[in-house]
């Protein structure tokens, strides 16, 4: 490759369908199954939905085209792939900014992803034990929480906020094992996981689907969903958090997708991957809609109920299911490898930047940046209970009545994951090697030309329109 004199990093997937299903475990995780439900319903329904699947489509997957490109071309951590880039293209190394800002974001979005991973992790510990309580008294396929009733399922939650040193301990299991991964070299254990875990994971999260829509209010759903209210669009915030959600749910913005597309072979038809990704990444998050928000109407929640939706929808279906007790057991593991893979992308940016750039090892960078993040974290997990009260950014307008938890993942979120976004639509539509990037991203003819334009133009256009939008919503 012309001009590549620093070493590149070397180590491929160990095949194409490696990189696909590595990339789509990085994209699917809590942020379809616990982010999508709550913005959907904290952002009215349809208009909300209409608006993510139309940033998707015409933002979203564009970008990620763009990120796993850049990657791809440098082979390096991302900033360092950024900088290459740059580089070659005759362009200030400064464009890398936009893999600064990834960092960072990503980093912090990891400090909340992580406590609700905890949250998983504690549905894992009253499953199993649920679990045994239903085989030790001889009816192993009863309904989850047999005893109870929906109510008192429903407690379960706001009795592990109310608990600030297990919030914490739970928080702290999942950094441990998120930075053992990232430890020990990303490749290896995720592609096993991503490979044979994420497809179980999507049957089961079908099935669930299916017997929600069976026994759950569906109709009352699916007119949520779907049925866009467009004087609700135009309310401040749904945009931004639209797009956000986007960018949230499809990795990017952060350097995840860069990071992983270092990792992709020649041979690796970009375009055609970034479609693959973003459809599958997309469907798990309207299967996962279409599986709470049946619960949601038929034990009479609130749609807005806020990031605790989907812990007190999916065991009140479990409790009513028949065998609902492993079944249950069963999603919240699944569901623990899904964000896993995703967490382990998150911490990989900065572990990947920091061995690269100071030569630490990489069992080191994972453990101290392991710990920053659960020190940092802690703060969102103490949001729910000691901490409840404080409102860290009051001066950002949206962002008046936000404790830490909502404050870092809003402003990552709306905020730093579309600045980052904006930056690589300009500097791959406007700044880069046109032809180097035409070759890597396995396009031709009109779908050539249509990404470009997305890419140069309507990215751009959009997502600073929605940024200004979202931080002065009077102009609206
Ligand atoms: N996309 C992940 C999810 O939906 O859970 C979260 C995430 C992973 C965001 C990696 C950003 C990132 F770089």
């Amino acid at each position: 490759m012309a001009g590549n004199t620093a070493a590149p990093t070397g180590a491929r997937w160990s095949s194409k369908a490696a990189f696909v299903l590595a990339a789509t475990g990085s994209a699917v995780g809590l942020g379809n199954l616990w982010r999508f439900p709550t913005e959907a319903g904290s952002n009215g329904g349809g208009a909300f939905v209409l608006f993510y699947v139309l940033f998707v489509v015409l933002i979203a997957a564009p970008l990620l085209l763009a990120e796993s490109l850049i990657g791809r071309h440098g082979q390096r951590s991302t900033i360092a792939s950024a900088v290459y880039l740059a580089r070659q293209s005759g362009a200030s190394p400064a464009w890398s900014l936009l893999a600064v800002i990834g960092l960072i974001a990503n980093t912090a979005i990891l400090t909340f992803y992580c406590v609700v991973a905890g949250w998983v992790v504690y549905f894992i510990g009253t499953s199993a034990a649920d679990v045994f309580g239903a085989v030790s008294s001889g009816t192993p396929l009863a309904g989850a929480y047999a005893g109870d009733s929906v109510a008192q399922i429903q407690q379960l939650m706001p009795a592990l906020f109310a608990d600030p040193v297990l919030l914490v301990g739970l928080q702290l299991a999942f950094v441990a094992v998120t930075t053992w991964i990232v430890a020990r070299g990303v490749k290896g254990g995720i592609e096993v996981a991503a490979t044979w875990l994420m497809p179980a994971f999507f049957f089961l999260l079908i099935g669930i689907t299916v017997y929600a829509a069976i026994t759950g209010d569906f109709a009352a759903a699916v007119a949520f969903l779907f049925t866009p209210d467009f004087e609700r669009a135009l309310q401040p915030g749904v945009l931004s958090s639209a797009l956000g959600q986007a960018f949230f749910s499809l990795s990017l913005g952060g350097g995840a997708m860069i990071a992983y597309g270092a990792y992709a072979s020649r041979d690796t038809n970009l375009g055609q991957t970034s479609g693959m990704i973003a459809f599958a990444d997309t469907s798990v998050a309207i299967i996962a809609g279409l599986a709470i928000f049946p619960i949601v109407f038929s034990v009479g929640m609130e749609p807005n109920a806020g990031p605790t939706l989907m812990f007190q929808t999916l065991p009140a279906a479990f409790h009513s299911m028949p065998g609902g007790a492993i079944v249950g057991l069963l999603f919240f593991v699944l569901a623990l490898f899904a964000a896993l893979t995703s967490s382990v992308s998150l911490l990989e940016i900065s572990v990947g930047w920091v061995t690269e750039k100071f030569g630490t090892s990489r069992v080191k960078a994972s453990i101290w940046i392991g710990v920053l993040v659960f020190l940092v974290g802690v703060v969102s997990a103490l949001s729910f209970n000691v901490w409840a009260d404080h409102r860290p950014i009051p001066f950002i307008p949206g962002f008046e009545n936000a404790g830490w938890f909502d404050a870092i993942d809003g402003v990552t979120g709306k905020l730093l994951l579309p600045l980052s976004g904006l930056v690589t639509a300009i500097f791959i539509g406007w700044v880069a090697d046109r032809q180097l990037v035409n070759a890597e991203t396995g396009l031709s003819g009109g779908g050539l030309k249509v990404w470009r334009f997305l890419i140069a133009w309507l990215c751009p256009l959009a997502v600073a329109a929605i940024l200004i939008i979202g931080l002065f919503p009077q102009l609206l």
